[in-house]
């Protein structure tokens, strides 16, 4: 298990983007395809509508402005960064990474780059990783986006997965600040609840365009995020010793409303206090939390001197928390 962060210096996010594609897609737009209603779909997740790429629009299309937007907020230029990592499990393509792809066009000829592959939790390990890699003085400017295009993996023939998902990005910069930003960590992962997420054909196992959609086993899934939501931001907190209640903004991965509700509910955090937006993205993965935190921010939430609480989980199955004292003001 990751743990909790030593002292040493403080990182905090100094820029924060977000990008969704333009075109909105209703729950009455899905039920063209398949066997459901806006009824049902609200009910039993809370969506309303979500975003999906265009033909010929992928994940570095989408990913690109977040990243710009990031890298104004905090005042810097492409060439300024030593490392891009980009948390995704739908990159343009195999390889090139997605990373190497948006440092080009950043101008980023400086920075190492790679994609991390960690389902939905993609954004909190990407955090981590971004964190020490500041923290031990390998990479002093870092960007870590978030972002997926599930729609591109998804059978519009399955109802049952159709439904639940959206394309979205965010990015943030991190770098060495006067303050503590980040305070702690907790990431893990459980290989042997992977098949009840898992996309077959997609690899070197097997690579068959004929099975290359998104296979889930919804009601394991559910069980699994609303025990790991509570558990990890638990664990996270009682290493920190952080009490729920000084915790003043709550981002849980944004997968479904009622495991977000469960969530909300055994941490015992104020609805207030709760960031949602899985109504109008559906579940964007990677980047759900980055554009939770766009959203606080751009809503006046997110202030500086909060203690700003992340919880993500997903393909792996993983799951990651991080805690993080936010330091600048940000316009979202
Ligand atoms: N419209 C209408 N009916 C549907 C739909 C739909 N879109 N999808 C499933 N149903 C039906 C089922 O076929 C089933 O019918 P049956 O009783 O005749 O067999 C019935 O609804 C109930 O199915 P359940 O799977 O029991 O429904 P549930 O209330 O559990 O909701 C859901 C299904 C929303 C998928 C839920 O299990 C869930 O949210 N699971 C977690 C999914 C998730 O979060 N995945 C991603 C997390 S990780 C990551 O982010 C990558």
């Amino acid at each position: 298990m990751i743990g909790v962060t030593a002292a040493g210096p403080a990182v905090s996010i100094t820029g924060l983007g977000c990008n969704v594609p333009d075109r909105v897609v209703t729950n009455a737009d899905l039920a063209r395809f398949v066997d459901t209603s806006d009824d049902w779909i609200v009910e039993r997740t809370g969506i309303h509508e979500r975003r999906m790429v265009d033909e010929g629009e992928a994940l570095s299309d989408i990913a690109l402005p977040a990243c710009r937007d990031a890298l104004a907020q905090a005042g810097l230029e492409g060439k300024d960064l030593d490392l891009l990592i980009v948390a995704t499990v739908t990159p343009d393509m195999a390889f090139p990474s997605t990373a190497a792809i948006l440092a080009d066009q950043l101008g980023a000829t400086s920075a190492a780059a790679y994609d991390l592959s960690a389902g939905c939790t993609g954004f909190v390990y990407g955090l981590a990783q971004g964190y020490a890699m500041v923290a031990g003085g390998l990479a002093a400017r870092t960007l870590v986006v978030g972002g997926d295009v599930l729609s591109r993996l998804l059978d519009w023939d399955d109802r049952s997965t159709l439904v639940l998902f959206g394309d979205g990005a965010g990015a943030v910069v991190l770098e060495v600040v006067p303050d503590r930003g980040f305070v702690g960590f907790e990431l893990g992962a459980d290989g042997g609840g992977g098949q009840n997420l898992w996309l077959p054909g997609s690899g070197s196992r097997l690579f068959d365009p004929s099975v290359k959609y998104v296979k889930m086993n919804g009601p394991e899934v559910f069980k699994f995020a609303t025990r790991i939501l509570v558990q990890s931001a638990r664990e996270l907190l009682a290493k920190c010793e952080v009490s729920i209640d000084d915790v003043d903004l709550y981002i849980p991965h944004q997968a479904n409303m009622r495991i977000i509700d469960h969530a909300t509910r055994k941490l015992g955090v104020p609805s207030e206090r709760v960031v949602i937006n899985v109504d109008r993205y559906g579940n964007t993965s990677s980047g759900s939390i980055p554009l939770a935190l766009a959203d606080a921010a751009a809503d006046g939430r997110l202030r500086p001197g909060q203690l700003v609480l992340m919880t993500g989980m997903g393909a792996g199955l993983t799951w990651g928390s991080a805690l993080i004292r936010w330091t600048k003001e940000m316009a979202a």
